[in-house]
């Protein structure tokens, strides 16, 4: 049984689809043992309130620079005896400290299909409002591996979602999450648990 600890920023629709993931057997070899919000007040924290999982916040402007924030967070992780860091809607960055402390034990869910539409400034609805100005057919989600290179890790999973006619970046980001996101975090959650996930260089391999 791994220990998750999952990073939030916002409204955690997808810390509850990793909560109901582990409900319903999907992640079975996995708990949420803690929830660190990059500011208080984020619906995620009444979320994981909800289910009866430690919620802490560890906000940038409360360390004097990011490599404080890392090591709190580091700290605060290695605390709960965390296997597996997970960032579900996180908006702050992670440095290297955080990264080299958790190599390849920490996954992100980002609402495209990585190269396209990620690195600085895609985040959120910027995304999908990327995706419609483009005009592009297809967008989704990826789960990656996160490194030193923003949305740059090695890819797990991605799932593709039509773009409609008539599309707001709301509306595409509603679709993106219930179509995408809140189905691969959880499948790629539960293959890391299982031990069936691989990594060379930028490849990630599912074991049997
Ligand atoms: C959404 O834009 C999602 O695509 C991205 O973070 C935002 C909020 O996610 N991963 P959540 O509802 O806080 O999980």
């Amino acid at each position: 049984m791994l220990n998750i600890g999952v990073l939030v920023s916002g409204g955690g629709t997808n810390l509850q689809a990793i909560l109901d993931a582990v409900d319903s057997g999907i992640i079975q070899n996995g708990r949420v043992v803690t929830v660190v919000a990059s500011k208080a007040g984020v619906y995620a924290l009444q979320r994981a309130e909800n289910h009866g999982v430690e919620g802490v916040v560890l906000a940038k402007r409360d360390f004097s620079s990011q490599d404080e924030l890392d090591a709190a967070i580091v700290a605060h992780m290695k605390s709960r005896n965390v296997d597996l860091i997970v960032m579900a809607g996180y908006l702050s960055i992670v440095g290297d400290r955080l990264i080299d402390a958790y190599e390849n034990k920490i996954i992100n869910i980002h609402p495209s299909l990585i190269p396209s539409f990620c690195g600085k400034g895609y985040y959120g609805l910027h995304v999908h409002e990327k995706v419609l100005e483009y005009g592009v057919k297809l967008t989704g989600a990826t789960v990656h591996f996160v490194n030193n290179v923003p949305d740059g890790g090695a890819i797990i999973a991605q799932k593709a979602v039509a773009v409609e006619e008539g599309d707001t970046p709301e509306v595409l980001q509603k679709r993106v999450m219930e179509q995408a996101e809140w189905h691969i975090l959880p499948q790629a959650i539960a293959w890391f648990c299982d031990g069936r996930l691989t990594v060379d260089g930028r490849n990630v391999r599912l074991l049997p």
